[in-house]
């Protein structure tokens, strides 16, 4: 067998993650101060795959590939590769033809985290050789999702996003194919949001009478698309970490698991982990709580905040009484209050910001 490629689709426009993602790309938000994109590129290091196409927009392609460079420092080869429209995953896989060739290949998205890696799958498939291997996953609102039907253990029908699902059972953002998914692509129409859906491309191997193999999955799996899925995804990250103390604490004390990385500084102040303070952030009278993900440079002073991402050099300052909770910063976002009066809100907010006064 040709050796086994990657293909991770880092485009798209992450609507449902604005206002952070008119300046950034969805897949750049990071989870435990790490890029989603990242995970995905190491659990495909870590499954031994050597070659990674990454497909980018034009929009934020730069970017991504600013950020993930060569792959040198996760061990692969990263070849980037343009998909001028967001005309769907099937698309993409075409736009990738000329790098993927007859290879197999496991295929990424690249706002999903899923975990213990690939590594099963990636064996699992090489063992059983079918045509495509799908993963599925029961969730809650199957109608958001690709949705599966199986009949005694076989993949018989796929649907995308139905309004009356059959099942609750929903495809994962990975998935692993053989060069039999460039022609089944190339024989769908473009659907009701007229995109060439992969689900329909897999659903065309079924009918072809070819193998697809369902992989249902035991540990949990996370589409960061919103907002509560990105908390959720730095939560369950938080959870696997191991305290590492690399900055500075002045009168400040750690409890539970929690990072603080070279050159951060606390002062008269509490973590309580999980918990992650980026590089060069400072934390002055202040407490930062469970499953919060402090980025580099930031600042927190005379303030509490919980549960919570704050990205690169933003600031939190004096909030008084009330804790920040259950909120995602994006970069140099500044929030505090100041002691003159008459005390009002005064806001300076970008498109597509929510902010909720509890
Ligand atoms: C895409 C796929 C869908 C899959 C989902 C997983 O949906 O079309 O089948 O279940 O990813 O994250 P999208 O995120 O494009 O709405």
């Amino acid at each position: 067998m040709t050796e086994l490629k990657g293909l991770i689709l880092s485009g798209g426009k992450g609507t449902r993650l604005r206002p952070i993602t008119h300046t950034s790309a969805k897949q750049l938000v990071p989870v435990a101060n790490r890029p989603v994109l990242f995970y995905g590129i190491q659990a495909m290091a870590d499954a031994g795959i050597e070659e990674i196409g990454i497909i980018i927009a034009p929009e934020t392609g730069d970017e991504i590939r600013a950020a993930a460079g060569d792959g040198e420092r996760f061990g692969v080869r990263i070849t980037y590769i343009l998909q001028d429209e967001p005309a769907g995953l099937a698309h993409a896989v075409l736009t990738a033809e000329p790098f993927l060739r007859d290879s197999p290949f496991v295929m990424y998205l690249g706002d999903n985290l899923l975990q213990g890696g690939i590594g099963d799958l990636v064996h699992a498939f090489n063992e059983q050789r079918p045509d495509a291997l799908i993963l599925l996953t029961p969730v809650p609102d199957p109608e958001n999702y690709g949705v599966a039907e199986l009949r005694d253990g076989a993949v018989v029908r796929l649907v995308e996003k139905p309004p009356a699902p059959r099942t609750d059972l929903a495809l994962v953002g990975v998935y692993m194919f053989t060069a039999a998914i460039h022609g089944a692509a190339r024989a769908i129409k473009p659907s009701a949001r007229g995109e060439l859906e992969i689900t329909d491309a897999i659903q065309r191997l079924v009918d072809d009478g070819l193998r697809v193999d369902p992989h249902v999955v035991r540990g949990w799996w996370k589409d960061t698309g919103r907002l509560e899925d990105m908390l959720a995804a730095n939560r369950l990250v938080l959870d696997t970490i191991d305290t590492r103390i690399e900055g500075d604490l002045v009168d400040s004390q750690v409890d539970g698991r929690v990072i603080v990385e070279r050159g951060a500084r606390l002062e008269r102040s509490t973590v309580r982990g999980p918990a992650i303070i980026g590089a060069g952030a400072r934390l002055i009278d202040a407490y930062v709580g469970p499953y919060t993900a402090i980025g580099e440079e930031c600042v927190v002073s005379n303030a509490e905040v919980e549960h919570s991402i704050l990205l690169t050099g933003s600031e939190v300052r004096d909030l008084g009484d009330g804790r920040m909770e259950s909120s995602l910063l994006g970069r140099n976002v500044r929030i505090g209050r100041d002691g003159r009066q008459p005390r009002a809100y005064r806001f300076l907010v970008g498109d597509n910001s929510e902010i909720g006064i509890l």
